[in-house]
């Protein structure tokens, strides 16, 4: 069934800081892969916690105890459900997808992962998927091998399979590339890795947000997220783990909720999903994810990503005409998500994000956390245009005009 076009002028109404204007100028906001803006169903579903149910979950059989339980526990039903998580112990509350990762990386990587073992990543990792493999990695004499990438910005898949006949014992990637905005195929990428013997982790923080994801289809042993990139609020996240892997898990943080009992000899670790949530919980980011998924379910993710397609389809046609641009990643808008990373001649990323700053336009500029694939472009930086279900093709041509200030500026 064809996906419904979204329709961006009820949905603009939604987020009042769109209305604003900066330098003068009407905010043209662009920066969406760094942190979305969020609804006013968002803000208001947190207020409306705090104003009528707010009390510790799982701590008291008061009343507003147990209406806070239901509103924690339900909410974790409905996001792990939003991915094709049916299972409810499958569902962890993390601060964000940097934090999920972390989880794994002490909770299944320090008891699994043995010297000389390999992990394979890939050149178009976010530095949260390569970091906390590193510290594995010396931690336990471990190595490290990155799959390379083709010329268009794609996996080299005759470097992956070279690597998955080593049999890693982790083989970690991300979903959709928050630089190349190449969206992988992670069934294929599990599956493979899979038979080799490995256990997959997939980071899906600049997937989840913009396309339908199905844990379940892609057969992951985990994935990670965050609820700010997806209209959410900031540190609140999510890790889905597969139950056999959580399981054999050791906790990460400890502390009260995550025990069954505790002892001066000792403690017995609480039943999933809570082993992995010490510690009182971010139950207001829990409630406004909750609500940041009601609103992406009401305009379909079918609909979210097509959304985004056309937009990029666009914006790629406008900047391969404009003279002095170099984009990163593949062309075709069907392989890439809603972002957009380039150069302009050889003017430095930072002073492209300034002057498009001084006429509204945010976008981001640097290194997009993602050094080693810088260092594989030959670039230090980019600038980066990162789209989301409010963006407009007026807000595209606001960015073109914004660019060609910056070529008169610099004379290219
Ligand atoms: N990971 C975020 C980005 O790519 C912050 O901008």
């Amino acid at each position: 069934m064809k996906s419904q076009p979204l329709e961006i002028e009820r949905i603009r109404a939604d987020f009042p800081i769109l209305k604003k204007r900066v330098h003068g100028k009407k905010l043209v906001y662009l920066d969406n892969a760094a942190t979305t803006q969020k609804p006013r169903s968002v803000v208001e579903a947190i207020g409306n916690y705090y104003t009528k149910h707010n009390a510790n979950p799982h701590r008291g059989v008061h009343q507003l105890s147990i209406e806070a339980t239901e509103v924690f526990d339900g909410s974790r039903k409905k996001i792990g459900a939003f991915v094709g998580a049916t299972d409810y112990d499958e569902v962890i509350f993390t601060a964000g997808a940097t934090e999920s990762l972390n989880l794994v990386r002490y909770g299944w990587g320090s008891p699994n992962v043995a010297e000389d073992d390999l992990i394979v990543l890939t050149m178009m990792e976010h530095h949260s998927n390569i970091v906390p493999w590193q510290l594995l990695a010396a931690e336990k004499g471990a190595r490290i091998e990155f799959v390379r990438l083709t010329g268009n910005g794609r996996l080299d898949m005759e470097h992956f399979e070279e690597l998955m006949e080593q049999s890693p014992a982790l083989v970690a990637f991300t979903q959709c590339s928050n630089v190349l905005g190449t969206i992988n195929d992670t069934k294929e990428l599990c599956a493979r890795a899979r038979q080799a013997g490995a256990t997959t982790v997939v980071d899906a923080a600049q997937s989840v947000p913009h396309m339908a994801v199905d844990v379940k289809e892609m057969g992951c042993d985990f994935l990670a997220f965050s609820g700010h990139k997806m209209l959410g609020p900031m540190g609140i996240g999510i890790l889905y783990g597969r139950k056999e892997k959580l399981q054999e898990m050791q906790p990460f943080k400890s502390g009260g909720d995550m025990i069954k009992e505790v002892h001066t000899t000792g403690a017995r670790w609480n039943d999933l999903p809570y082993k992995f949530e010490a510690g009182t919980q971010n139950v207001e980011g829990v409630v406004g994810l909750s609500a940041a998924v009601d609103y992406l379910q009401a305009l379909g993710m079918d609909s979210v990503r097509e959304h985004e397609r056309e937009l990029v389809s666009y914006a790629l046609g406008r900047m391969n005409d404009a003279p002095g641009v170099t984009i990163y990643g593949p062309q075709d808008p069907s392989e890439r998500g809603g972002v957009i990373s380039f150069n302009l001649g050889d003017i430095h990323p930072h002073d492209i994000a300034s002057i498009l700053d001084e006429e509204g336009v945010a976008v981001r500029s640097g290194h997009h956390c993602a050094q080693p694939l810088m260092e594989s472009l030959g670039i230090p930086a980019a600038t980066r245009a990162s789209f989301y279900v409010y963006n407009t093709r007026e807000e595209v041509d606001a960015l073109m005009d914004a660019l060609a200030k910056a070529r008169r500026i610099f004379c290219i």
